[in-house]
């Protein structure tokens, strides 16, 4: 029973990778529900490195929603929390801890307040996607805290309505967010394509180049490139959803090949979708497109890609090495190319697997 005089607090704590689109989400059909203009494909990242923990507590003797992102509260009032609260709480389920004789009945969630707790283990809208290991926990802790039954495609599409990209963390391995139909976003949610254990001979290596909060947002990004970019209809009319079905059939068969020329091409269309924005979008810079070069001329050196490429809404670099041996070898010609010592151009890398820096030696 929920009474005004008890003093309990009852917590989840969760934990959600980020995820990395090597097909890309970019455009909104419909911007409060964030329904998007085609399919996209990623991979999950290792929950070591690249993650975001989150701790919801609900308790009588909490007055309102309250929530903190890195020690530093923020306001809950914006309509992408808002929905994603109301989500859940609409499907609450009866509570009972017995152990504390605590009982929270599904009518009592509307009136019980939440205080949420969450921190990244990497920089903030620096472009390494934290808003989507951000929404993906607190919709996954919320879920476990209200005994939400539902299974992880439908809280995809809650997690959907907190960020885009969000949706795809839900699961491990590599994700599909397949667009849909419906009007209302019902159909709009995550499937998991393969599991993590499926192809991990991959390695994924960031290469940091800033870790500066971005100058445009995504969201902001993409409804200037909705509005103006006449690549972006091409791109999601004719060009994504032939580019789904061939990333599908090289993750299906370990491809590495076609997966690195897809994943390639992919991420510089979406920068060319940006610099097609009016005014053009710039997310990557000299040291981005160094990197590039770096990846392109040894992947053509060596007659077969050994490493795939990839940049979200932000100059970092994240480098998909087809084996423990390619991402030696590439962590190597970065180290060449941009030595620690230097002052400038890549601030840190991080690493897929702790043991790439071993093996570089
Ligand atoms: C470039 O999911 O951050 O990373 O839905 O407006 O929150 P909103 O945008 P967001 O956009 C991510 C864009 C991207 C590509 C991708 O992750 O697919």
């Amino acid at each position: 029973m929920v009474g005004g005089a008890e003093k309990w607090v009852m917590m989840v704590t969760a934990q959600t990778p980020t995820n990395i689109a090597v097909i890309k989400y970019w455009g909104k059909r419909d911007e409060s529900l964030i329904l998007p203009v085609n399919d996209s494909i990623s991979v999950t990242l290792d929950p070591d490195h690249l993650c975001t923990t989150t701790t919801v507590a609900v308790s009588p003797s909490f007055d309102r929603d309250r929530m903190w992102l890195n020690g530093k509260e923020i306001s809950l009032s914006g309509g992408r929390y808002q929905n994603c609260l109301r989500e859940i709480r609409s499907r609450a389920s009866d509570v009972e801890d017995e152990e504390n004789g605590i009982k929270i009945p599904k009518k009592d969630w509307e009136k019980l307040h939440l205080h949420i707790a969450s921190y990244n283990n990497f920089p903030t809208a620096a472009g390494l996607a934290s808003s989507a290991a951000g929404f993906a926990c607190l919709v996954f802790s919320l879920a476990k805290l209200m005994n939400v039954k539902e299974d992880q495609s439908k809280l995809s599409a809650i997690a959907r309505q907190g960020s885009g990209s969000a949706c795809r963390s839900l699961y491990g391995g590599f994700v599909k967010w397949i667009k849909g139909r419906d009007e209302d976003g019902r159909d709009s949610l995550a499937v998991q394509l393969a599991d993590e254990k499926h192809w991990d001979d991959l390695l994924i290596i960031i290469a940091v180049v800033s870790s500066r909060q971005k100058e445009t947002s995504s969201t902001t990004g993409m409804c200037e490139t909705v509005e103006t970019s006449l690549l972006l209809k091409h791109r999601a009319k004719e060009i994504v959803p032939k580019r789904i079905l061939q990333m599908e059939e090289a993750i299906k068969n370990r491809d590495f090949t076609s997966f690195a020329q897809l994943a390639c091409a992919d991420s510089n269309q979406f920068h060319a979708v940006c610099l097609d924005t009016s005014p053009p979008i710039f997310y990557m810079n000299d040291t981005s497109h160094r990197i590039i070069s770096i990846a392109e001329k040894w992947n053509r050196s060596e007659g077969t890609p050994q490493v795939a490429y990839t940049f979200d809404a932000g100059p970092n670099a994240v480098l998909i090495a087809r084996d423990r041996k390619a991402a030696t070898l590439l962590l190597q010609r970065l180290l060449f190319y941009f030595p620690p010592s230097s002052a400038t151009d890549l601030d840190s890398y991080v690493l897929g697997d702790k043991s790439i820096l071993k093996d570089a030696g």
